[in-house]
């Protein structure tokens, strides 16, 4: 299924800029990073990686990283940023690697755009070493329910429909792309079916930027982490 990515890859790089946008910058590079510290990884795959910027993070705290996307555009603009780096076309739901490759698989807010989820988190499992990460950055299952602001002055932040599976367009910045709302119980569900153990959880703070910005992150459950050890 098109899901928009080939027609809004221009615009995506240009709005996610070197620093990445609010959700990244302010809010998931720092406490990913972190964990990525904590692990003591050597060999990588970032799997959605976009332009590549957080191969490109992972890669400069020492980090040997494969980015793979199924966007051209993405994996071109990559590949000009860092000519050294190994960043492949690909779908998560068909890793061209053999089983346990990587000590850590990164999936940073692509689990919303990545149609057959069930698939892929097989997928991303296999590619595991025993006793690896996945570590994963998804957008909250009640922020992709929501229907937006309440009109009276933005008091409520509404959610519907939470525990219907649904695809959902999304616009902003000239980017136009298709993700998935999932209740959290869908991918727990499918993250526990595979025998992972989760080893760490967190909803975190923004720092810094713009404060209208973080005092609208603060009031919703926009962003969640988690990581997962295959045993
Ligand atoms: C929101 S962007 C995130 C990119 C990058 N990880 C980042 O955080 O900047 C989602 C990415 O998922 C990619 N994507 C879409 N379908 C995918 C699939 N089936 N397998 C892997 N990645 C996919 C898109 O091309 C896009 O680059």
């Amino acid at each position: 299924m098109a899901n928009g990515w080939d027609e809004s890859a221009e615009a995506w790089i240009a709005s996610i800029g070197e620093e990445g946008d609010f959700s990244r910058a302010c809010v998931l590079d720092r406490p990913m990073l972190a964990r990525v510290r904590a692990g003591n990884f050597n060999y990588a795959l970032d799997a959605g990686c976009g332009e590549g910027r957080f191969s490109r993070l992972l890669q400069g705290i020492g980090v040997r990283t494969v980015g793979i996307d199924p966007t051209a555009r993405l994996i071109q603009e990559a590949r000009r940023r860092d000519p050294g780096g190994d960043y492949r076309v690909g779908y998560a739901e068909n890793l061209q690697f053999p089983n346990e490759t990587f000590d850590l698989v990164v999936s940073y807010l692509t689990l919303i755009d990545i149609p057959d989820v069930a698939t892929a988190i097989a997928e991303m499992t296999r590619v595991l070493k025993p006793g690896g990460r996945l570590l994963i950055a998804n957008l909250t299952s009640f922020s992709t329910a929501g229907e937006g602001w309440s009109s009276e002055a933005e008091r409520r932040f509404c959610i519907d429909h939470y525990l219907d599976t649904r695809a959902l367009l999304s616009e902003w910045d000239g980017i136009r792309i298709t993700n998935w709302h999932r209740p959290l119980s869908y991918y727990m569900t499918l993250l526990l079916g595979e025998g992972l153990i989760l080893r760490h959880f967190d909803e975190p703070r923004p720092h810094g930027g713009k404060p209208a910005v973080a005092e609208k992150y603060q009031r919703v459950p926009w962003l969640m982490m988690m990581e997962w050890e295959k045993p």
